[in-house]
């Protein structure tokens, strides 16, 4: 399929600093568009100036949440060059969401050669402050005008970019959580495991009563018991017990993140043992009781690494550190070192983006 580019005649301002603009509030001159129909297949690949889109009050994507999403960033190397992390991952999750919900799967290969045109094409939107880059989130939506529940059968994918700085306020630094165990995110054989729209709509109200209550962030349980430890709302979740790794085990409710996976790499080729396994909110408050909980930590792509400094569970708050723990730490430098490029990756993650278009 053709690519055509047409380039902004109105270039907007570009933010000095980022991360003084909350996260995703500011958009770049170019979107990546591309349409589907069931006859046509995947038609019209473009890179246009960004605008606002016309679609039909009765999308489906309005009424019944037929959406899917990623999120990947691009970042300026000390060299000035620009890199991808993992985007063929995301790629990868895209279809695998898109299949959940039965959106139309799309030639990753293609979608990867188009963004990395629309970054290079806006690559002077990256930003260099230390702790920025440059968010990317692909989307794709059902346009079908059909308030029926029928098979999915018209549908347009977006890339957007926006220039970011720390997902959660304050950069690096111990957050609190709330363990929701009203409310629950996904349920095995639910959407759990997809990047879809509809699972962070489940997830406003027990976000907005965390908000209430003075945390960050929501800690979910499994759907099934409210037993299990599964994710934070942005991120994946790790605890450093006896100087062992412990992650949720990826049982179909829990997104199964780029940066978890990273992070799992990473510290086994530090030497560390890494346990993905069912961890009940019981053996937490267990091992912190006992002292063997050394640390814990959420990561994802917009939070990066974040050391989780206290819980409160059923109304009981449990302090674990106000500092940052040294393996959160660790994980923090080396993985940001990856992705800045003041490290050298020896796992075949980073993916330049080319400097002209
Ligand atoms: N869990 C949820 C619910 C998320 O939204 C995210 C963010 O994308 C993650 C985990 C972490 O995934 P990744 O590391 O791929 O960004
Ligand atoms: C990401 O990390 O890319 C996400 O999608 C999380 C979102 C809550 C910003």
């Amino acid at each position: 399929m053709e690519l055509t580019i047409t380039r902004t005649q109105n270039p907007a301002a570009k933010p000095a600093d980022p991360s003084k603009a909350g996260f995703g509030t500011i958009f770049t001159d170019h979107i990546f568009e591309m349409d589907y129909t069931p006859d046509k297949g995947w038609h019209d690949a473009r890179i246009v100036p960004i605008h606002d889109l016309q679609i039909h009050p009765g999308a489906a994507v309005f009424h019944y949440g037929a959406e899917v999403f990623e999120g990947l960033k691009a970042y300026r190397t000390p060299q000035g060059r620009v890199q991808m992390f993992r985007p063929w991952d995301n790629m990868q999750r895209m279809r695998d969401s898109a299949e959940r919900i039965q959106l139309p799967d799309f030639d990753p290969d293609f979608m990867l050669e188009a963004l990395k045109k629309l970054v290079a094409l806006d690559q002077d939107w990256v930003p260099s402050v230390p702790g920025t880059s440059l968010y990317i989130r692909p989307v794709e939506i059902c346009t079908d005008v059909d308030l029926g529940l029928h098979c999915i059968g018209s549908a347009k994918m977006l890339i957007l970019l926006s220039p970011v700085g720390s997902y959660l306020a304050g950069g690096l630094r111990p957050v609190s959580i709330l363990i929701e165990d009203h409310d629950v995110r996904a349920v095995r054989g639910g959407t759990g495991y997809a990047k879809c729209g509809g699972n962070y709509a489940a997830a406003n109200r027990a976000a907005a009563k965390a908000e209430a209550k003075g945390y960050d962030q929501v800690l979910w349980l499994d759907g099934v018991n409210q037993k299990y430890i599964e994710e934070v709302g942005g991120m994946n979740v790790m605890f450093k017990i006896d100087g062992k790794i412990v992650t949720p085990a990826l049982t179909g409710s829990v997104l199964p993140g780029i940066t978890r996976r990273s992070c799992i790499q990473l510290l086994k080729d530090k030497g560390y043992e890494v346990e993905e396994r069912l961890f009940s909110v019981e053996e937490l408050v267990a091992a912190l009781a006992s002292g063997h909980l050394e640390e814990a930590w959420g990561c994802g792509t917009a939070a990066v690494i974040s050391p989780i400094g206290k819980f409160c569970y059923q109304d009981k708050e449990y302090a674990i550190g106000d500092t940052n723990g040294e393996t959160a730490q660790w994980l923090y430098d080396t993985l940001t070192g990856i992705q800045w490029g003041r490290i050298e990756d020896p796992y075949g993650w980073v993916c330049p983006v080319p400097e002209t278009v």
